[in-house]
């Protein structure tokens, strides 16, 4: 019996019109431009307009990747979308998106992994092909992470911005994804949370106590060692090495974590895709819009090898390594 595999065939991606940069965010807080880029290599993010949703970015984001991929809409029977911040609370995110594309009647939720969340959607999305359950499927990560920025708190609301990534991944009989890695350790909650919701309870405080809590330094550390460990698990999950790899496509949180990473594995930096600086941390935005953003530029080609890979609250963290 021949093996199915899951294989990226379009990629596409949103970001909101409003740009930050360092300078704007040096008039509301107590900050500046070069502590900003020194410490997490960030220069501007884009911050959704008032009315403007994470469906919103999905949707133009989805439809990009259907158009590179050459799909329509009605034959995708499968969305699986990453995201902290939904729309609503109900319908999921994913079947808001998959009424608006015209996908209608396909199996259709949200995966909220933090900001793994498009890798643990792109993990599952892989297993749905492999076991012959879907054949087209739409993985999309959106956020709208500056909903719940304190944008009077130094510490955090430097580092986070909004927009969407998707992918269409369809069963091949090529490789495609040869292995994915998904973990996550509800031990270090936290370290980096949002403390309420509909059944813990909303507060007083401003924006009903909606608000992203960050132990920084300690994230960082944990971070930069988990994801040591999972790039070594991904590779012998592949039976691949460090050299096999053309590209990394990392979690897009902090140019200092990123470059720990390529170190660990002997990767020099121009073959690393970078997007922080522009992006900032988008969450389960991260990754695609990179992805995207680098077939788009060129860098990244078909039949090249890329290892992506993402750590977020939770702590959650995870991988894939494919052949584009
Ligand atoms: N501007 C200026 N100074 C700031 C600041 C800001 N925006 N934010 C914090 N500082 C100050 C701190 O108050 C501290 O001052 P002190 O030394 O007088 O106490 C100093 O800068 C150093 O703070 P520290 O937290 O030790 O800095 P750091 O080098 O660890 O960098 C982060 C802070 C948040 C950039 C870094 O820890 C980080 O990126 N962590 C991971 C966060 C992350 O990726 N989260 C999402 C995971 S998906």
């Amino acid at each position: 019996m021949t093996s199915i595999y899951s294989r990226i065939t379009g990629t596409g991606s949103a970001l909101p019109e409003r740009i930050l940069t360092n300078a704007d965010l040096e008039k509301l807080v107590e900050t500046s431009d070069e502590w900003i880029q020194t410490r997490t290599g960030i220069r501007q993010r884009h911050v959704a307009a008032a009315g403007e949703t994470t469906g919103d970015l999905a949707t133009l984001a989805a439809q990009r990747a259907l158009e590179a991929a050459g799909v329509k809409a009605s034959d995708i029977d499968l969305i699986v979308l990453g995201t902290t911040t939904p729309d609503i609370i109900f319908p999921s995110t994913a079947c808001l998106v998959q009424h608006r594309l015209g996908a209608n009647g396909c199996a259709a939720f949200d995966v909220n992994a933090a900001c793994s969340g498009f890798m643990y959607a792109l993990g599952i999305a892989d297993k749905f092909i492999r076991s012959g359950q879907s054949k087209k499927v739409l993985v999309i990560g959106a956020e709208t992470l500056t909903r719940m920025v304190d944008w009077t708190e130094r510490e955090t609301c430097v580092l986070f911005g909004d927009g969407a990534g998707a992918v269409v991944l369809e069963a091949s009989a090529e490789p495609g994804i040869y292995a994915t890695c998904l973990h996550a350790d509800g031990g270090h909650k936290d370290l980096l949370y949002n403390p309420v919701g509909v059944s813990a309870g909303f507060t007083d405080e401003p924006n009903h106590g909606v608000r992203i809590r960050m132990s920084g330094r300690e994230v960082f550390k944990v971070a930069v060692k988990t994801l040591d460990s999972l790039v070594d698990e991904t590779l012998q999950a592949a039976g691949m090495q460090e050299s096999d790899i053309d590209w990394l496509i990392p979690h897009q949180a902090n140019l200092r974590i990123i470059e720990a990473t390529a170190k660990r594995l002997k990767m020099s930096m121009d073959r690393v895709v970078v997007t922080v600086d522009k992006h900032a941390n988008t969450s389960s935005g991260s990754v695609p819009l990179a992805l995207d953003f680098a077939v788009r530029s060129g860098k990244v080609q078909r039949g090249q090898t890329l290892l992506l890979e993402a750590f977020g609250g939770g702590f959650t963290w995870a991988s894939a390594l494919l052949r584009y």
